[in-house]
C-alpha cells in the first residue's frame, strides 16, 4: 500500500511477542494509520542481509533474542549505548545501512527510577544473556556495582559479564544477598506457561530493604516475585520497562522520518 511505513520485530521465535499489540494501541491513539508493525521470523541471522534486500519498504525493526548480538555484524553503526553494551535492540534503516540502538538499557532505568534509593548501591544480576548486559551497563552507569550470577559462574575465575564480576548460585549465602539490596533476574525462567519455575536464588535471605525486579512480564507476577514479596522485598515486573523501551524506540523511528 503506498505510503505505508512497515515497522517490525526480528528474531526467533516471535509469535510470543507484544509488541505488535503495543504499538498497534499507540498508531491508535495516535491516528497514525500509515504505520504497520508486523512480527517476522528469522532463525538464522545470517540471511538478514537478503531479508533487508527482499523488505526494501520496512524502515524500522526491532530485534529480540536470539539476535539482539548477531545482528552486529550485519550493521552500518552503532548508537553510543548500544556499542558499550554490544547489543541491540531497535535498528533504523539509513541509505547507508541499519544503524542499531539498544533501549532496554535507557527503559530498564526509568522503569526503576521511582523505586530506586540510595540503599541501593550494589545489584545482583541472574543471568548473563543480552538482556542483563544492557542492565549492567545501566546500572553501572548510574554507580551501582553489580555481580553478575551464573550458572556457570564458578566454572571460570576471574570471568566478566559487561564488566562485572561473575558469581554462581551456589555462592548465594546470605552476607552476599543481605550486602547486595537490588537483585534483577535477567533469564527466561518462571515465564508462561513455565509460570512455577524459578532460578535457584535463596529467597529466604531477602528482607524489607530489597528490590527485586524481573524483567519478565508474563505472568505479571513471577514465582521469583511472589517469593520475594512475601519475605517483605518491594517487587516490580517487566511490563514498565517493555512499554519504555518501546516508547524510546518509537521515539527514535520517529526521529528518523517514520
Ligand atoms: N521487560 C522487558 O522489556 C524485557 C526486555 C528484554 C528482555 N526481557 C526478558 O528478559 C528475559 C531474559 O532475556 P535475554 O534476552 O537476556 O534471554 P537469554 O539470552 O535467552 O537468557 C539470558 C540468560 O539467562 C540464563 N538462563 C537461561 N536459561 C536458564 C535456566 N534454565 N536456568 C537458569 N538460568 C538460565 C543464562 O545465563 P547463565 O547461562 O549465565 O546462567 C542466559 O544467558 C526474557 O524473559 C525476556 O523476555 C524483558
Amino acid at each position: 500500500m503506498a505510503g505505508v511505513k512497515r515497522l517490525g520485530l526480528i528474531g526467533h521465535p516471535v509469535g510470543h511477542s507484544q509488541s505488535p499489540r503495543l504499538f498497534a494501541d499507540r498508531f491508535e491513539r495516535l491516528g497514525r494509520h500509515d504505520v504497520t508493525y508486523e512480527t517476522f521470523d528469522l532463525p538464522d541471522i545470517s540471511n538478514f542481509p537478503a531479508w533487508s534486500q527482499a523488505h526494501p519498504d520496512v524502515v524500522g525493526l526491532n530485534v529480540t533474542v536470539p539476535h539482539k548480538s548477531a545482528v552486529l555484524p550485519y550493521l552500518h553503526g552503532l548508537g553510543t549505548e548500544a556499542e558499550q553494551i554490544g547489543a541491540v535492540n531497535t535498528l533504523v534503516r539509513t541509505p547507508e545501512g541499519w544503524v542499531g540502538h539498544n533501549t532496554d538499557a535507557w527503559g530498564f532505568r526509568r522503569s526503576i527510577q521511582p523505586f530506586l534509593k540510595n540503599t541501593h548501591e550494589r545489584a545482583l544480576v541472574l543471568g548473563t544473556g543480552g538482556s542483563a548486559a544492557a542492565i549492567i551497563w545501566a546500572l553501572r552507569d548510574v554507580g551501582i556495582d553489580v555481580v553478575a550470577v551464573s550458572r556457570s559462574g564458578r566454572s571460570s575465575e576471574g570471568r566478566l559479564h559487561a564488566g562485572a564480576p561473575v558469581v554462581g548460585y551456589d555462592e548465594l549465602n546470605p552476607a552476599l544477598i543481605q550486602h547486595h539490596l537490588l537483585v534483577v533476574h535477567c533469564t527466561p525462567v518462571g515465564m508462561s506457561p513455565s509460570t512455577e519455575d524459578m532460578v535457584t536464588f535463596p529467597t529466604s535471605h531477602l528482607g524489607a530493604g530489597h528490590l527485586v525486579v524481573d524483567l519478565v512480564y508474563s505472568p505479571p507476577q513471577t514465582r521469583l516475585l511472589r517469593e520475594a514479596q512475601a519475605q517483605g522485598a518491594v517487587v516490580l515486573n517487566g511490563q514498565d520497562m517493555l512499554r519504555l523501551q518501546a516508547d524510546k524506540a518509537w521515539e527514535i523511528w520517529v526521529e528518523a522520518g517514520v
